[in-house]
């Protein structure tokens, strides 16, 4: 008996199916389970319109937002503010700097969709939601979680790095190590058999460590 109500209580996992939502955005009526089935979601927190650190962080989203397009990946921002409080702050930051936020920002006014995911975490603020983001997978699967505490932002470079590496593990069957951009070798998935075992210290094709680490280029075309 999973209800709504219940899930407040939970932490969303990696792995587990996007809980579905609707919710009321600056572009209008949204439902989670709507979003084109082939495309990546990034879905991130602010706690607060007006505020500095989260001007910063949703500027980033915006001038940047060309590099998620490239990447097939919609972005949705969120916070417990109303509508108009969220048109203000757009049309206000628009104004002062030129950047426009063109993405849809939720108004969680009810806490709806924050509790569910558990982006309202009481010991930091119980009326602010921390600095999430959620990488969403076509199959509506989440596949990676960040969470930042209310006075530190977030770093624009390393949220392309993971939606990236998450998309080059997935096309190429590889695993993706420390520090790895886009270009750098990856890791061979370790063997699973004695005869994989010796396979793999034998092949010329890769550079291999030991039985279980092993890196090769990729070839993206
Ligand atoms: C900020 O974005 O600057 C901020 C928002 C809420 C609490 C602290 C800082």
């Amino acid at each position: 008996m999973e209800t709504t109500e219940l899930r407040t209580n939970t932490m969303p996992r990696i792995g587990d199916q996007a809980p579905d939502f609707e919710a009321i955005t600056t572009k209008g009526k949204i439902k989670l389970s709507d979003y084109a089935k082939d495309k990546w979601l990034v879905m991130f927190s602010h706690p607060a319109d007006f505020t500095p650190v989260c001007t910063t962080e949703m500027s980033g989203f915006a001038t940047r937002k060309k590099e998620f397009d490239t990447l097939d990946t919609e972005l949705l921002g969120l916070s417990i503010d109303s509508v108009h409080a969220h048109l203000g702050w757009v049309s206000n930051v628009k104004e002062k700097t030129g950047v426009y936020f063109d993405f849809p920002i939720i108004a969680d006014i009810d806490m709806k969709v924050s509790k569910l995911y558990g982006m309202l975490q009481p010991n930091e603020s119980e009326t602010a939601a921390v600095r999430a983001v959620f990488f969403i997978g076509p199959t509506k699967k989440i596949r990676l979680i960040m969470y930042y505490p209310l006075n530190v932002g977030r770093n624009m470079n390393e949220i392309l790095r993971a939606l990236e590496a998450l998309q080059t593990s997935d096309k190429y069957k590889v695993a993706i190590p420390l520090d790895w951009k886009k270009g750098d070798k990856v890791i061979v998935p370790p063997p699973k058999t004695l005869e994989e075992m010796e396979a793999r210290m034998k092949d010329k094709s890769i550079e291999l460590v030991d039985f279980y680490l092993a890196k090769k280029e990729l070839n993206y075309n």
